[in-house]
């Protein structure tokens, strides 16, 4: 299967632009391919500073709000290219240990195109879930 990922570097573009970053001010956003449907998140950060989340744990969550559990690929967009948090990176590996994963900068750098096992080896998963 091909991936679009200008249409999802596009969609995790846009969700970055709604990053509520007050705190760091470093803005995040993403987005996941699941069951060939694109969910887009952004970093929400709170005065609590252990509440505020990452783009990508809002857009899978997104993407399972909306029954797509089927997660194919990721776009990870900071204003430079930034891999994905070790807590994002168990999030999702639960809906594919495997998946395809592009690392984006809005304002600068390259992109790297990778895979969620190469990022994260040997997850923990449940037994159902291991493939
Ligand atoms: N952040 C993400 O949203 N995703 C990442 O992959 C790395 C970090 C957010 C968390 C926090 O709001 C800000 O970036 C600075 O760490």
């Amino acid at each position: 299967m091909s991936i679009d990922w200008e249409g999802m570097k596009s969609a995790a573009r846009d969700a970055r632009e709604h990053a509520y970053a007050p705190y760091s001010s470093f803005r995040v956003g993403a987005a996941v391919l699941a069951n060939g449907r694109v969910f887009a998140g952004c970093n929400v950060e709170n005065a609590s500073f252990p509440v505020g989340i990452c783009a990508e744990r809002n857009a899978i969550a997104a993407a399972v709000a909306a029954g797509c559990r089927d997660l194919a690929a990721v776009v990870v967009m900071g204003p430079r290219p930034v891999a994905p948090c070790g807590m994002c990176r168990q999030a999702l590996a639960e809906f594919n240990p495997r998946a395809a994963v592009l690392i984006a900068g809005a304002d600068e750098g390259a992109d790297l195109e990778t895979t969620l096992d190469a990022l994260l080896p040997q997850p923990f998963l449940p037994p159902s879930l291991k493939k």
